[in-house]
């Protein structure tokens, strides 16, 4: 017997059935490469690529531009020195410094060198950034940004499309990609990679999510831009879709994930909803308070005060409020005030959030404080790849040893550019220079006259097979009780602060959790908009991104960035200045632990208009 595609009843069980996995029909289609996810760094590779005649596709499981990007407030760092002096190895020393020595030193020497470019080409593409009284991009400042490597005042170094700049870039990029033919493969779902047996990505298996149909894709090249995981959380800043599901899909392909136990809470999330108030509202002039209306983070951070990079702020938010200063009822949370500004700058500086407010805290901000609290906002952790956003499969003879055919960028890549903490800025930087790198190189490797191979139909059946399995669940916990199961021993044990304690007890828990997988509830089996089966499909990308930040962090001993370990609270840069990077085996409770080397040379020397190493050694992080 075969299971067609149109064989969608809900009461067929495969136990009733003798039938071949392999039967599940699809399409094939052929490309030069193949993008999975259409955010911003998604949609920066498949403009690059599309522009330089290759033949692309872009998989995405939203409309483009719905993805997570769109949602991005504040702006994008590049040293354009619009508003004052400013040099790309400025923002390098402050990229140095905020990911606490953990970056990759070629990775944000990149980043920081070719972010004016980045940017000027969005601007030529047509970005509609706010401007100043000159025209030109208009820079705002954003935590963590200075000049005079650290020991100058706070730059302008953030542009900005008013509070609403991932909308702009996300909506200038799919206008560009669509211009230069790529094609776009909307509501999609990426079931898994397609792994040849020599080792190179081949391509990945899709399910359309509108009719229930399958596809294989069979590419040269695939860069995987699935964003990150900040749904493995129970509160955080991220959308829904946010599932790690290229995580998930590396984690089955038996490769690694690198530095997972580093995740941001931004200091600004509001009460309650969760929803993102940008950095920008403090790089305007807002600032936080406590319980007494005390300016607490002067004292804190006298040089820096309220644009402290992101680790900071939130520990100290999470101090005030342990300590007895949480602002309302409850004393639970802390008070963002923006009433002081004057109406017309938030107006055009800050009309998003200041719609937010209203929205989610029914607050009028030209008269009120927002309650705020810290929310997971970001992933520093991700796939390993190197500059050019190639991904890495780490061994002990070769830690940058490469995956044929094989990218990750954005969020869902680890290059690593922001170490153990990333800056407010970076994050859409990131997404460019490394979305264009990806671009660059695959120009180089992909060679689009050549026929593409035969797909090794064994990792296609297994794709078939998991999917199969998952839609005939007959378990006993619904999707959605594991998932909050799992959010909630995030939330709890992975926080702002962790303690040996906490995190075994994460472990053990995190460990149960996964192993409930095989005990899963589908009740709906069909094919078209079953979200049920999709939740499924997406939890299970979750779970290998949650279990390995639980893991990586449990293992390491010290404190670092976003990683502030009570019971060993400094830095030790003897033992731990490495990578983390997590295997899977089958058996999803046990995780293979190993650590690679941070790589500490920059492109470029002093000589050549670098940055000396001197300059970037390792000191204590003070602000
Ligand atoms: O605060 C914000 O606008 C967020 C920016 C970022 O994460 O880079």
């Amino acid at each position: 017997h075969t299971r067609y595609i149109g064989d969608w009843s809900s009461d067929v069980c495969s136990s009733d059935l003798d039938f071949s996995l392999k039967a599940y029909s699809h399409e094939t289609h052929e490309y030069d490469v193949v993008v999975v996810g259409a955010g911003g760094s998604g949609l920066r590779a498949t403009l690059g690529m599309a522009e330089q005649g290759l033949k692309t596709a872009c998989i995405t499981k939203v409309f483009p531009t719905r993805s997570h990007t769109v949602a991005a407030q504040g702006g994008i760092a590049a040293s354009l020195g619009n508003m004052g002096p400013d040099h790309w190895q400025w923002h390098m020393y402050d990229t140095v410094k905020g990911s606490d020595w953990l970056g990759d030193t070629d990775a944000m020497e990149y980043l920081a060198r070719e972010a004016p470019k980045a940017v000027y080409e969005l601007e030529h593409y047509g970005v509609p950034f706010s401007r100043t009284e000159k025209g030109e991009i208009y820079q705002r400042p954003f935590g963590g940004h200075t000049t005079e490597f650290g020991d100058g005042p706070p730059v302008q170094r953030t542009c900005a499309a008013a509070d609403r700049t991932g909308h702009a870039i996300l909506h200038t990029l799919y206008g560009q990609s669509l211009k230069q033919n790529a094609e776009f493969y909307i509501e999609y779902f990426a079931v898994d990679l397609i792994m040849a047996e020599d080792g190179r990505c081949q391509g990945v298996v899709c399910w359309k999510l509108d009719d229930g149909s399958f596809h294989v894709f069979n590419s040269k090249m695939v860069v995987l831009a699935t964003g990150g995981y900040g749904r493995a959380y129970f509160s955080a800043t991220s959308a829904h879709t946010c599932t790690g599901d290229g995580g998930g899909m590396i984690a089955r392909a038996g490769l690694p994930l690198q530095d997972m136990e580093f995740v941001q809470f931004h200091p600004t999330g509001i009460y309650g909803s969760g929803c993102l108030i940008t950095e920008g509202a403090r790089g305007e002039g807002g600032y936080l308070t406590n319980s007494e209306g005390e300016r607490f983070m002067e004292r804190y951070a006298p040089h820096y005060k309220d644009l402290a990079p992101r680790d900071y702020v939130s520990r100290c938010m999470t101090m005030e409020i342990r300590e007895g200063r949480g602002a309302g009822k409850s004393g639970d949370h802390i008070h963002l005030n923006l009433s002081h500004l004057p109406e017309d700058a938030l107006a055009e500086r800050l009309p998003g959030i200041s719609e937010s407010a209203k929205i989610f805290a029914g607050v009028d901000v030209t008269k009120e404080p927002i309650p705020v609290l810290p929310t997971v906002h970001y992933n520093m952790g991700g796939i390993p790849t190197n500059y050019w956003g190639e991904v890495l499969s780490p061994k002990p003879e070769n830690p940058n040893e490469i995956v044929p055919g094989l990218m990750a960028v954005g969020e869902a890549g680890c290059a690593s550019v922001h170490g153990a903490n990333r800056l407010g800025s970076n994050s859409l930087i990131d997404l460019v220079v490394f979305g264009r790198a990806a671009a660059i190189k695959a120009g180089e490797v992909v060679d689009s006259s050549s026929s593409n191979p035969e797909l090794n139909k064994l990792s296609i059946d297994q794709a078939f097979d998991r999917f199969d399995n998952l839609r005939y669940a007959k378990g006993e916990i619904p999707t959605a009780d594991l998932r909050l199961q799992m959010q909630k021993t995030m939330q709890e044990d992975a926080a702002v602060f962790r303690t040996s304690e906490t995190l075994a007890n994460g472990v053990k828990k995190m460990n149960k959790i996964a192993s409930d997988v095989k005990d899963l509830s589908v009740t709906d089996r069909s094919l078209v908009w079953n979200s049920d089966l999709m939740e499924t499909l997406e939890l299970t990308n979750l779970m290998p991104n949650a279990l390995s930040t639980i893991w990586g962090a449990e293992a390491r001993k010290e404190s670092r960035g976003a990683h502030a370990h009570e019971d060993f609270a400094s830095r030790d840069d003897e033992k731990w200045r490495v990578h983390t990077i997590a295997r899977f085996s089958d058996n999803a409770n046990s995780i293979d632990l190993s650590y690679r080397p941070v790589i500490k040379e920059p492109l470029s020397s002093e000589e050549q208009g670098g940055i000396s190493l001197e300059k970037i050694a390792p000191k204590e992080r003070t602000f």
